[in-house]
């Protein structure tokens, strides 16, 4: 996106000149899917959809917003001295969030002057590419750059997640904001949610690309299914807690799992539980698979991590199902899986580049075929994190 773009689209809401322009990503992830909240490894990477912001200092002590993506909610005002979380300022409160834990830090003082905040994301919204913690990241840039305070990424990222399960009521795990902060470009994060240490690896896709599929069948994580799936992993870590000794479902593997699971005892749990160790122990896998640059066996375990969330985990639908299936039918892709929490948003493909237009064809038939709404298809890079642009 052009900055004059957004310069326009700023004088147009707010009669003035924005004097700073940032961008902050979405993300896709390769696979590691639910295992950020049961101490598992993840594999996530930063795209180059996202969201851009440009900001000028206010002359009151307000944060004043509007997003070009909802033009019709018009300006949003908020005081900085009463930024309590609000239903009616939607998208807004992910920032608001941000602003107020990260006054909470010690070592800073109440902001001293109050923003005009202008914004236009790319990224398709409520589709499982971290719309929403792409945003909060943004916030950690916009607060650390106006108000020339030094703030550490792993705390941005941690009170982006705190905004998600203290403020915002959605109880998920760390991997979107660390995905979003630490990204590098044509690097994946392969992140150890358990202890957050973290290693880039180089993603080299050569003639191949990503395709992120869109069911635009929109999905929303305060709606509680999100929270449910926790709630039952957590109660069956505590009945396996009467037998064996751990901490989080990332402490077993496949063996351990089999000779412990009776202890639940109860089918859905197991099935949840059994996602969580499995999930975990194939990213754990797909990292080596990566390293040794075996696209192939990456594909094969992308196609794994679906049926798990679809068998066991339950968190796919029709629509997620329909676009991944087809996929792995055609030729020139290596794997397919859904991205994300599930119930709707978007899948990945890993498609050799001259079967993507055959994929699109197909895909979109089936598809249409299939449910209520058409496809989207986008092709991202893998991008780094928040910057300034200037
Ligand atoms: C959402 C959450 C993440 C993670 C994924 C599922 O994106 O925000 O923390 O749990 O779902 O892997």
């Amino acid at each position: 996106m052009d900055i004059s773009e957004l310069q326009v689209g700023f004088k147009d809401v707010y009669d003035t000149d924005a004097t700073n322009f940032f961008f902050s990503p979405g993300r896709i992830n390769l696979i590691g899917e639910h295992t950020d909240y049961n101490g598992g490894h993840v594999f996530p990477a930063a795209i180059s959809l996202g969201t851009y912001a440009a900001v000028s200092p206010s002359k009151d002590n307000e944060l004043h917003f509007f997003s070009a993506n909802y033009p019709k909610n018009g300006e949003v005002v908020v005081s900085l001295t009463n930024l309590e979380y609000k239903k009616e300022d939607s998208w807004t409160n992910y920032l608001k969030g941000m602003f107020t834990f990260l006054d909470q830090t010690p070592d800073q003082d109440a902001y001293s002057f109050g923003l005009n905040i202008y914004i236009k994301g790319n990224l398709p919204a409520a589709s499982g590419l971290s719309s929403s913690a792409s945003m909060e990241m943004l916030a950690g840039i916009i607060i650390t750059s106006m108000y020339d305070i030094e703030i550490d990424p792993l705390e941005i990222v941690q009170t982006g997640k705190q905004v998600e399960n203290e403020y915002i009521g959605v109880n998920s795990g760390i991997m979107d904001q660390f995905a979003v902060e630490m990204g590098k470009k044509n690097q994946a994060v392969f992140l150890d949610t358990n202890t957050l240490e973290y290693k880039l690896f180089p993603i080299n896709l050569e003639d191949m690309s990503i395709v992120i599929m869109n069911t635009n069948k929109p999905r929303n994580l305060v709606d509680g299914k999100y929270n449910e799936r926790r709630a039952e992993c957590e109660e069956a870590l505590t009945r396996l807690q009467d037998v064996v000794n751990i901490e989080s479902l990332g402490e077993l593997d496949e063996k351990s799992f089999d000779e412990y699971c009776y202890a639940i005892g109860d089918e859905t749990l197991i099935k949840r539980a059994r996602h969580a160790v499995i999930e975990n122990q194939r990213t754990i896998r797909a990292g080596e698979a990566m390293t040794n640059n075996d696209l192939q066996q990456f594909g094969r375990l992308m196609n794994a991590s679906h049926i798990s969330l679809e068998y066991d985990y339950e968190v796919t639908g029709i629509e997620l199902d329909t676009l991944v299936h087809t996929a792995w039918q055609q030729d020139g892709v290596l794997g397919a899986r859904m991205t994300g929490a599930g119930f709707g948003g978007c899948a990945i493909a890993l498609v050799e580049n001259d079967a993507i237009d055959n994929l699109k064809k197909e895909v979109t038939a089936a598809y249409e075929k299939a449910t209520d709404f058409s496809p989207s298809f986008y092709i991202t890079e893998i991008s780094d994190g928040p910057i300034e642009l200037f």
